[in-house]
Formats: structure tokens, C-alpha cells, sequence
């Protein structure tokens, strides 16, 4: 499973770059707001940072702007993914930009018969978003086993990528059920890190070794 941080933040983004598990980067309208400077250059910044996919957003509505916003976003870096939202439009500038072999993350995917949709369009990446379902009541773990499950049995290439993670369990959830990439806020990926057996048996570790190879002078 690869890890992507879902933020447009540098400092989290070089934090998460010096542990070795960060292989891409998702960001969204809101998270590059949330940042107060201009997107492209952002975006350029973040290549700098992580040598892995990285999700740019087009905030364009209709396919006929979607489309030349997606080509513009794409010729930033090689490594920069169009993400499009899951409307009608969305999707006729996913099938137009993945024939010219532009790479695609189709984004706010709610439901199996949408990610069916993105995978028909030739989108490289689906991102159905799990705490945003479970928000609303239902089961956003479900919506990714569905989709795992359908994309094996048809074939399609597309992956899945379990967004809107919220929670170490949603991540854990998200690898059983086959999902091939996973994106995370900072603090959910941190959180990871957590046990307090580890902290105990490291704390114990260490005072034994001093007792015996450091005693008190
Ligand atoms: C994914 O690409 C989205 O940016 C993200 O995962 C949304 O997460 P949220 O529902 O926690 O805002």
C-alpha cells in the first residue's frame, strides 16, 4: 500500500519525507487555501519535496475548461496527477485526458457505480472518501471493499485510493481491504506511530542497559 499526506503544508510534508513512507501527495481547493499562496507554485514546491505522484486540482466546472486547466496543472511536473471531480464534466475531461496519456485522480467518489464510472473513464486513480461517509452514517470502509472487490472482478487498472482518512483504524481498514494507496492528514500518519507498549518497553530497555553499563559514579 503506498502512503500519500493529504496536505499542501511543506513543514508536514518534509516531517513525513525524512521517515522514508511518504510516496505521493494529495492536495484539494481547500487545503491549497488553507496554505495562502498560489497554487502552481505550491504545487512545484511539493515536487521538490516528495518524488512520488502528486494530485493537483482543477477548479474549472465545465469539460471544455477542465481540460486545458488539467493540461496546464499537468505540465507543472512529471510527476503532478489531474485530480477531477466526480461529475459529468469531470468525467468527459478524465476520458479526454487520459487518451493523451495525462494521468487522472477522480476525486469525491461516493459511491461503487462512481468509481465504475472513473474506471471507464481511464482515470489512473479513484478516491473514494471514507470519513466523509462515515460523517453522513454509513460505512466508508464498505464503499472501498465494494470498489476493490469490482475492480478485481472487471479488471479495471484503476486504483484505489482510500482518502479521507481520518483515523489509524480507517488506514488499517483501507490496506485490508485491498486498497492500493491511502491518503492521510500529518497528525493521522503521526498517530500511527502510537503505542504505549513501545514507549514502556523502550523506557525499560534503556534503564536496564544503564543500570548495568552505566552505573552511577
Ligand atoms: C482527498 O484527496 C481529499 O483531499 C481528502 O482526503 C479529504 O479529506 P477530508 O474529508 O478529511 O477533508
Amino acid at each position: 500500500m503506498k502512503f500519500f499526506l493529504d496536505t499542501a503544508n511543506l513543514d508536514e510534508l518534509k516531517k513525513g519525507a525524512e521517515w522514508g513512507i511518504v510516496d505521493g501527495v494529495t492536495t484539494n481547493p481547500s487545503l491549497i487555501a488553507k496554505e495562502g499562496i498560489k497554487f502552481e507554485d505550491r504545487i512545484a514546491e511539493i515536487c521538490q519535496i516528495i518524488d512520488g505522484d502528486i494530485s493537483a486540482e482543477v477548479v474549472s466546472t465545465e469539460a471544455k475548461l477542465m481540460i486545458p486547466e488539467g493540461k496546464k496543472l499537468a505540465a507543472i511536473h512529471k510527476n503532478v496527477v489531474v485530480k477531477l471531480p466526480l461529475t459529468r464534466e469531470g468525467i468527459k475531461a478524465c476520458s479526454a485526458l487520459s487518451s493523451e496519456g495525462i494521468r487522472t485522480n477522480v476525486t469525491l467518489c461516493f459511491s461503487a457505480a462512481q468509481a465504475i464510472l472513473a474506471a471507464k473513464a481511464g482515470a489512473y486513480l479513484v478516491s473514494p472518501f471514507v470519513g466523509r461517509i462515515d460523517d453522513i452514517g454509513w460505512d466508508g470502509n464498505q464503499l472501498i471493499r465494494d470498489i476493490v472487490d469490482i475492480y478485481i472482478e472487471q479488471g479495471f487498472k484503476t486504483l484505489v485510493l482510500a482518502a479521507s482518512l481520518r483515523t489509524s483504524l480507517h488506514v488499517i481498514e483501507a490496506a485490508r481491504a485491498g486498497a492500493q494507496v491511502g491518503t492521510m492528514p500529518f497528525k493521522v500518519l503521526d498517530s500511527m506511530f502510537n503505542h504505549p507498549l513501545t514507549d514502556k518497553g523502550l523506557d525499560q530497555f534503556l534503564k536496564d542497559y544503564q543500570k548495568a553499563f552505566e552505573p552511577a559514579k
